[in-house]
């Protein structure tokens, strides 16, 4: 059975926890992700960006995820994660997704509310939760100094204001954080305080994307069999729960697995160079997947509340 963000993150908001949204795009990750819950009876989001509807197909992806959520008793949701293409939100709409998000980040304020709120008219009659995303995530990649990056944190007072307009279920901030294995340069920074006055203002759970860790082990383990990962820092583990602690009540993460997935693969078929069954290098490969889901899920403090 599947339900929306908003039954998981309004119970996760009430009880001080965050529920993980894990990114998938084949067979391997969504079972990682949901034999991890099950054992961890942990509540769970399945987030599919428009890039993994069109590497997988939508109606491939929606299946696996429905047939694998079937019977693990916890409840799973099954989420657009970036929605930014308006037809592929009405297709997530009508064809099994539970919830959506519009990304209008990188539009004006008022455009901003203007595609968010078209969206949450059309989600709300069938019973589709929607998230939607004010501030601009950006990391080292993007090439923005600290003040640049400081500008596009998202503003509390106009938070308030985004969600009261566009009746979203949930808010994404931009708070330090960033998309992908490179975030930070020297010290990670996270804007702490803004997460606390954005969450004393808004009453809708807040959303964290970029939240990966880049476990340097991982990367350390790709590396030593031929990956060429450089640099790559994450947010650690202590700025997750302080975050978790002052309003976060869904954390993104993508990353984290893919590194891992990658690793394991890479080490696999290194060691076992005479092996030539998919089974065997994709199965290290997805155990790794689940490993990683299972440590976020007692570091978000959901593991059990399922
Ligand atoms: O934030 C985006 C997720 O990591 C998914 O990435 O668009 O490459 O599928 P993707
Ligand atoms: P990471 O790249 O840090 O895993 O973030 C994933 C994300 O925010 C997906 O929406
Ligand atoms: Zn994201």
């Amino acid at each position: 059975m599947l339900v929306t963000n908003k039954a998981l993150l309004d119970a996760a908001r009430q009880g001080g926890y965050a529920v993980g949204a894990f990114n998938i795009n084949n067979m391997e990750f969504i079972q990682a992700i949901l034999s991890s819950a099950a054992e961890s009876r942990s509540p769970v989001i399945i987030a599919v960006s428009e890039g993994a509807l069109k590497y997988a197909g939508f109606d491939t992806l929606v299946s696996m995820v429905r047939v694998e959520a079937e019977g693990k008793n916890i409840p799973v949701s099954l989420h657009l994660d970036h929605g930014k293409d308006m037809d592929v939100i009405e297709r997530c709409i009508s064809g099994g997704f539970t919830s959506v998000m519009i990304d209008g980040s990188h539009l004006s304020f008022d455009e901003n509310i203007a595609v968010t709120k078209e969206v949450v008219d059309r989600a709300g009659p069938a019973g589709v939760s929607v998230e939607g995303e004010l501030g601009r995530l950006a990391g080292i990649e993007d090439n923005v100094s600290v003040s640049e990056q400081d500008a596009l944190f998202t503003d509390p007072d106009e938070a308030k204001i985004f969600v009261e307009r566009t009746g979203i279920d949930s808010l994404a901030i931009a708070v330090g954080t960033s998309h992908g294995a490179y975030k930070f340069k020297g010290e990670a920074r996270l804007a702490f305080d803004r997460i606390s006055a954005i969450a004393s203002l808004v009453d809708v759970p807040l959303v964290l994307h970029g939240a990966s860790g880049v476990n340097q082990e991982h990367v350390k383990l790709a590396n030593s069999f031929g990956a060429e990962i450089a640099g790559a820092r994450g947010v650690p583990d202590e700025a997750i729960t302080e975050a978790v602690k002052l309003g976060i009540s869904k954390v993104n993460i993508d990353t984290d697995m893919r590194i891992a997935f990658t690793a394991y693969l890479r080490k696999s078929l290194d060691e076992k160079k005479e092996n030539i069954d998919p089974r065997k290098y994709l199965g290290a490969a997805r155990e790794a997947v689940g490993e990683v889901v299972r440590s976020k899920m007692k570091l978000f403090r959901s593991e059990g509340k399922a």
